[in-house]
């Protein structure tokens, strides 16, 4: 950490932070009273780190600062200008896991699993950083590791964990391995002051005002494509009944374009060719509303190709970057296939659906959207503007898909 400048700023005003979280370097707008491990939360999407008491006793809010566990609780976001922070999200990928987090799931050290973050970034520390390192006898264990607090009581398997790593490392543990620079995105879909409250009072077909509102914050940001593999990939095909020349005239109009977006509003076209927009996906009773911007990064006429790069997120700590690829081609009778090649990065409550639902859902989407865009090529206009997908077809749509397939497997 880089001492804290000696500036005067009023208790109300937002301070700029800058740090490096798990490998990437990353600047925080924060209030001066807030501490790191709400900044990492709310800012970055790093919910991995937990509070329990937010008073330094229960060890929930474990992090590497600097090389070394502190408890985010307890420090201030801007007193961690220019450090270097490390959390449980880095330690290790789901692909590729840290020792710790694998001798915690062979010994079940986990009962509901609330303090195995700061457990796990605890235990990386003593192993690392304690005075015996990894040789720490398995009999001083209770002791170096009382400073985490387990509600369930499931000390035994967490100590036989560590034990475990201990014992198999002799030379030192191995550093944490999921620490890249990647784009780090928070509840906030990158903005760190809150959106403005609704004022209601927008016209049919304007977005609301709290979607500019809450849109126009996001103008700062960049859209980027995280490192690592994608949560899910799609590969969608679909026949048009339109000419494919029409069907480009769509798609290169992004205005229209959005339009076909099923639950898609496009707020307002930036100057440097960036797009601020709102989504609203709904899954069955859950209904996520992304505010994020999408730049156009390839556009070839003579093809029929599209890439755009979008990224936004929700209020509620759902965040979700995507690379899509369009191409239109000629098709059956005088018709386009279209087809669109997604990849999808999913954090937050969203990344709860797993792969295969992401998917499904996602091809849904891309049966509305290509109907739409057929539509809008045939008759020059497209759909109703923020004519969302119904939450409960979408859903019902996929378990149909789902129900089918399992029987026609039966009947195989
Ligand atoms: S939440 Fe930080 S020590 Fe309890
Ligand atoms: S496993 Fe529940 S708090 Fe430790």
């Amino acid at each position: 950490m880089t001492p804290a400048p000696r500036a005067r700023v009023a208790a109300h005003e937002l301070v700029d932070v800058a740090l490096t979280v798990n490998g990437s370097a990353v600047t925080v707008r924060v209030p001066l009273r807030m501490h790191l491990a709400d900044a990492l939360r709310e800012h970055l999407g790093l919910t991995g780190t937990h509070l329990g008491c937010e008073h330094g006793v229960c060890g929930m809010c474990t992090v590497l600062v600097d090389g070394e566990a502190a408890r985010a609780c307890l420090l201030l976001a801007v007193q961690c200008e220019g450090a270097e922070v490390v959390t449980v999200e880095g330690l290790g990928s789901p692909a590729e896991q840290h020792p710790l987090q694998r001798a915690f799931a062979a010994h079940h050290g986990l009962q509901c699993g609330f303090c195995t973050p700061g457990m796990l970034m605890s235990s990386y520390d003593l192993l690392s950083n304690g005075p015996s390192g990894t040789a720490v006898a398995p009999g001083e264990l209770p002791v170096e590791m009382s400073g985490v607090l387990c509600r369930c009581t499931g000390y035994r398997g967490i100590l036989a964990a560590v034990a475990d790593v201990a014992a198999a490392y002799p030379d030192g543990l191995p550093g944490p391995g999921n620490c890249a620079a990647r784009t780090l995105l928070g509840r906030s879909g990158g903005r760190s002051a809150a959106p403005a409250p609704d004022a209601g009072g927008s016209s049919p077909g304007e977005p609301s005002r709290s979607a500019a509102s809450a849109v126009s914050a996001v103008s700062a940001v960049e859209p980027r494509l995280p490192g690592g593999a994608p949560s899910a990939t799609v590969e969608v095909r679909g026949a048009l009944s339109e000419p494919v020349d029409a069907v480009w005239r769509v798609l290169d109009d992004f205005d229209q374009l959005a339009r076909c977006l099923p639950g898609a509003t496009l707020v307002e076209v930036l100057e440097d060719g960036r797009y601020l927009g709102r989504a609203v996906v709904a899954l069955g009773p859950v209904k996520l509303t992304f505010d994020g911007v999408a730049r156009v990064l390839e556009r070839d006429p003579g093809e029929h190709r599209l890439r755009v790069v979008a990224q936004g997120a929700d209020a509620g700590g759902s965040a979700t970057q995507a690379d899509i690829r369009l191409r239109a081609a000629p098709g059956a009778d005088g018709g386009t296939e279209l087809r669109a090649d997604v990849s999808l990065y999913l954090s937050g409550r969203i990344a709860q659906f797993g792969r295969a639902l992401a998917g499904d859902v996602s091809r849904r989407l891309f049966e509305q959207f290509t109907s739409a865009v057929d539509q809008a090529a045939r008759t020059g206009t497209a759909p109703t503007v923020g004519a969302g997908p119904s939450p409960v077809r979408i859903l019902l749509g996929v378990l149909v898909d789902r129900v089918r397939g399992l029987l026609s497997r039966w009947r195989r």
